[in-house]
């Protein structure tokens, strides 16, 4: 079975159980600063899961691309991978545990569906913890549909208790589904969930009942909800009997054109064929994170960073394969086509995408080159050194001035019969490393009440300000992105030149006496058609439902401010939003600029 059939059975097998088909959403969170990336199929669904009307209603289906790159490390090996594709279904206070798990049940097993013979599923259940009870519910359920009892493991929160998707946020026990790829238990207590290698899940039930808050409480949801998760490629992956996702369709096009681009054949030499698989996998990451229409490009910062990391890996492996000067541009053209179809963005975004991926590459073959040349220079003295050790504290120098990778530096030490004082090395980058912790948990800390009553006001400001933009400056202004907390917002947006001072103030001035009107703000669902006709302004570039939520600003239907679609939440009025200020326009990107606003004082009400 391909991916393309595998996402089509799913949908459409949801779609015969009442279920709406909703569009996947951007790799970068709308409304959570908590996390630079898309983790999950439920991600963008969280303001729904706490309660919020979906407009597609109750029970939603759909694809979604995600990136979690706290295994970067491990990826390389047969089953971690930074991006990945997941299918998801929801209940949002409809269907809960017993309907979740026949569900699943009958999808995995049928041979309508996926026919996966009994035999090769487990399950896991949440063992209970504190005030949370064991969930024999769930197990008594999938005991009913025919799992034996020695095929259900029974594991801590640690295992088997999902989310938030970032720090805050709907969470819950969950069910596991594992497929058996051994032909022999490691031991008696081999069991779903064990760590031999065995097992490997590829679906996820979670059973939505808490909301985790800011200072790390528990609130129980007043409606609880079902979020499920099933990644595409491990399931691929089993349906076809192979042993590593590299080895499916999804990957090996992409295996392929970068075997050539390093002229390797795969299977010569394990080291290097892990090299392949990484470079695999970070230029699929790649290609996705620069395709989203939120337009990150590699930088210091943020997901720009993880971006640079992710293609600057991938060149130091490239390196490994013997490529010097070639780039991964052929093989990021093999992903784009391949997943033009699902993810349409690569395609609109093809000239963006290779021309950002070629510069990066260049930019690091350049450090490369300079930190080599740095080296050949300190090279005579070092050789002085009887001991052949190379300062720890000079490595970290082409480390942080030059951003020349510590392994490279290795190996140049070795190559000319000395060692790295590594030691000393880490000493120096872990102060570097605490030094710049401090500084990510100052941003962090203004960001945890992410759906709190501060982060709503200043989503209200956004609509103001988008506004009060495009009469000040002009109707091409867009909204291009938007990063709210409780203490600020960012917006950027599409404009060519840096505002003026008198721009800025009435900027400030149309949103301030917006404030003072204290209007009313009201929502509709409606088409995104009607939505159009109506004037809403609809952001991004991003696809939306057949159904959309649109959010209006104003004292009636024909006398209003504001109307955007928008998935909200939002305050009631808006003198709630106290006063709000500009306090910095700058360049974001070409053509984008950026403003830095926030809201003072405590409002009306
Ligand atoms: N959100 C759940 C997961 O990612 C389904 O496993």
């Amino acid at each position: 079975m391909t991916a393309q059939e595998l996402r089509e059975k799913y949908i459409e097998f949801f779609k015969t159980k009442g279920h709406v088909q909703i569009q996947g959403r951007s790799l970068i969170p709308d409304n959570d600063p908590t996390v630079l990336f898309t983790t999950a199929g439920m991600h963008p669904l969280v303001p729904y899961l706490l309660g919020e009307a979906h407009p597609a209603g109750k029970r939603l289906v759909n694809y979604q691309k995600c990136i979690r790159t706290g295994d970067i490390d491990s990826v390389g090996d047969a089953g971690h991978l930074t991006f990945f594709e997941m299918l998801g279904n929801w209940s949002l206070g409809d269907y809960f545990k017993e309907d979740a798990i026949e569900m699943s049940f009958e999808f995995l097993t049928s041979p309508q569906w996926l026919g996966i013979p009994l035999e090769k599923l487990g399950v896991t259940v949440f063992k209970g913890e504190g005030d949370i009870p064991r969930d024999d519910e769930s197990a008594s359920v999938w005991k009913r549909l025919g799992i034996p009892e020695n095929r259900i493991a029974y594991l801590p929160r640690e295992d088997n208790w999902w989310g938030p998707a970032g720090t805050t946020g709907p969470c819950g026990p969950d069910s596991e589904m594992f497929y058996y790829v051994g032909d022999a238990p490691c031991g008696p207590d081999c069991k779903p969930g064990c760590s031999c290698g065995k097992w490997l899940e590829i679906w996820n039930d979670v059973f939505m009942q808490y909301n985790k808050k800011a200072d790390g409480s528990y609130e129980p949801l007043t409606r609880t909800c079902v979020d499920t998760g099933m990644g595409i490629e491990r399931t691929v992956t089993i349906l076809n009997g192979q042993k590593s996702v590299y080895d499916t369709e999804i990957f090996l096009p992409l295996r392929a054109a970068v075997e050539r681009a390093a002229s390797y054949r795969y299977g010569e030499d394990p080291e290097k064929d892990r090299s392949v698989r990484i470079i695999c996998d970070h230029v699929r990451s790649s290609v996705f994170i620069l395709g989203d229409p939120k337009a990150v490009s590699p930088s210091n910062l943020g997901a720009g960073y993880v971006l640079r990391r992710l293609i600057r890996r991938a060149v130091r492996h490239g390196r490994k394969l013997g490529m010097a000067g070639e780039t991964f541009s052929s093989a990021a053209e093999v992903v784009i086509e391949q997943s033009g179809g699902p993810y349409p963005e690569l395609l609109e975004n093809r000239a963006y995408i290779i021309e950002e991926l070629d510069k990066e590459e260049r930019k690091f073959m350049e450090t490369l080159k300079k930190g080599e040349h740095e080296f050949e220079k300190l090279l005579p003295n070092l050789l002085k050194d009887p001991r052949k050790i190379m300062p720890g504290r000079l490595a970290f120098k082409l480390y942080d001035t030059y951003g020349f990778p510590i392994e490279l530096t290795e190996e140049l030490a070795a190559e000319n019969g000395m060692t790295v004082n590594r030691a000393e090395f880490d000493e120096a980058f872990k102060k570097h490393q605490e030094l710049s912790r401090a500084g990510s948990e100052q941003v962090f800390k203004g960001g945890l009440q992410d759906h709190g009553d501060a982060a709503t006001r200043y989503h209200t400001a956004t609509h103001l300000l988008h506004k009060a933009l495009r009469i000040v400056l002009g109707d091409h202004v867009a909204q291009k992105g938007s990063n709210i907390n409780s203490e600020r917002m960012r917006f950027d947006f599409s404009h060519s030149a840096p505002m003026s001072g008198a721009e800025i103030e009435r900027v400030e001035g149309i949103v301030n006496e917006q404030i003072r009107r204290d209007l009313p703000v009201s929502m509709e669902v409606m088409s995104l058609d009607e939505a159009k006709a109506a004037g809403a302004i609809a952001l991004f570039g991003e696809k939306y439902e057949s159904q959309v939520k649109v959010y209006t600003i104003g004292n009636s239907p024909s006398d209003y401010f504001s109307k955007e679609v928008c998935g909200g939440p939002h305050v009631e009025r808006t003198g709630a939003l106290g006063t709000f200020a500009i306090q910095k326009e700058q360049s974001s990107s070409a053509g984008v600029r950026r403003i830095r606003a926030v809201l003072t004082g405590r409002g009306l009400r």
